[in-house]
């Protein structure tokens, strides 16, 4: 198998010829026709970046599945009680106890179950961090907790977190907060919720209210619970063996260590020492740290880990990709650079012809 013509290319990837074309300058190769034959490092390069079935290009077809933890994050109107849940779950984390109360900030943790079952929590995004991701088409997240105070009821927020969740089409647990507060009334929010279409499961849907307090850490246990059972409704699973698929969570720029990113590996494994494209930037794995800041060789699917060694700074969201050498890792940043140079020149572009300037 030397490689592939892009007409047999275009075939593999239901993209368009010119499509690839477009790709194929940006990494600067060179073609006549659709009859040209790429190596098959160039048909890699290509298909990665139409996204469509690098995992066939990666010959990872029939791979062994294995069962991955669920990917939760938390949402919901300002002040109901996000932060101070997460706060209230991650010092029950076993990760948490062993560091002796000493959370480290890393945009994600990791609670075990004693049944050896565990979530990943990503630490508050933000509604309009989750936007976005998903409007890169970061699938990160399986699970939304929609946190709803008892004494507030369901607010604007709160319906803005619901209508995100169906768009991204994830499933949702409601967190009733606050449940200590004399004025809390966990009744009218089912009603309220229920009202506004959510299918709540003592009302025959299948969506699970548990109430808690985060103060009190009452009703976290059955948070934890409602969150497995979705889980395993949702059969998640993830190809271990093989190149990893990871997202951004988050990046930072440490005076230090340079570009930080945490990342959350989707499919396979990230290994220390691997060229990666992250988003445009490029750069070679120097370092993983586990969420408790220790270093680790490798990432599994839905371990958020902190990776250093990137020579620019990520954005939340962007995706990353394992590549072979850095050759090709500058190639492909250098390619995706362009296309977001272009991108955002047609955005201003569009801008102005949608808004026509005012005639004398
Ligand atoms: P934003 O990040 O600003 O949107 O807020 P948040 O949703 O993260 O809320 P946060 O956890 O900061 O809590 C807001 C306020 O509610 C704080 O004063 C908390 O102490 C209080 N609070 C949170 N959870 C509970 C609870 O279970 N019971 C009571 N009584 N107060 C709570
Ligand atoms: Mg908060």
């Amino acid at each position: 198998f030397e490689g592939m013509t892009i007409g047999e290319l275009a075939k593999h990837t239901n993209e368009s010829i010119s499509t690839l074309q477009e790709i194929l300058v940006n990494v600067g190769e060179k073609f006549d026709s659709e009859f040209d034959t790429l190596s098959i490092d160039i048909a890699e390069l290509v298909a990665m970046e139409t996204g469509v079935n690098v995992r066939r290009l990666h010959s990872n077809e029939g791979a062994e599945i294995f069962p991955r933890p669920a990917v939760v994050t938390v949402m919901g109107h300002v002040d109901h009680g996000k932060t101070s849940l997460l706060d209230a779950l991650r010092q029950t984390s076993v990760a948490a106890r062993e560091a002796g109360g000493i959370t480290q900030h890393l945009g994600a943790f990791v609670v075990s179950m004693p049944s050896g079952a565990s979530i990943t929590f990503l630490d508050t995004p933000g509604h309009a961090a989750f936007s976005a991701m998903r409007a890169r088409g970061a699938a990160v997240t399986d699970v939304v907790v929609l946190v709803v105070a008892a004494d507030d009821g369901v607010m604007p927020q709160t319906l803005e977190a619901m209508s995100h969740a169906k768009a991204a089409k994830v499933p949702i647990v409601v967190a009733i907060n606050k449940c200590d507060k004399p004025a809390a009334d966990p009744e009218r929010v089912k009603v309220q919720l229920a009202s506004e279409g959510l299918l709540l499961e003592e009302m025959g849907g299948d969506v699970q209210v548990v109430e808690v307090s985060a103060v009190n850490k009452t009703g976290l246990d059955n948070l934890e619970e409602a969150l497995l059972l979705q889980a395993d409704l949702m059969d998640l699973k993830a190809r271990i063996d093989g190149p990893a698929q990871a997202y951004v969570v988050e990046a930072r720029l440490d005076r230090g260590r340079g570009p930080l990113a945490t990342a959350i590996v989707k499919a396979g494994t990230l290994v220390c020492g691997q060229h990666v494209v992250v988003g445009a930037e490029w750069g070679r794995i120097r370092a993983i740290r586990d969420m408790m800041g220790n270093l680790t060789d490798k990432a599994k699917p839905a371990m958020p880990v902190e990776i250093e060694g990137l020579r620019g700074l990520p954005m939340a969201g962007d995706d990353i990709i394992v590549v072979e050498s850095e050759e090709r890792a500058r190639m492909l940043s250098a390619g995706r650079k362009k296309k977001y140079e272009k991108d955002r020149l047609r955005k201003i572009d569009e801008g102005r012809t949608e808004a026509p300037e005012p005639s004398e």
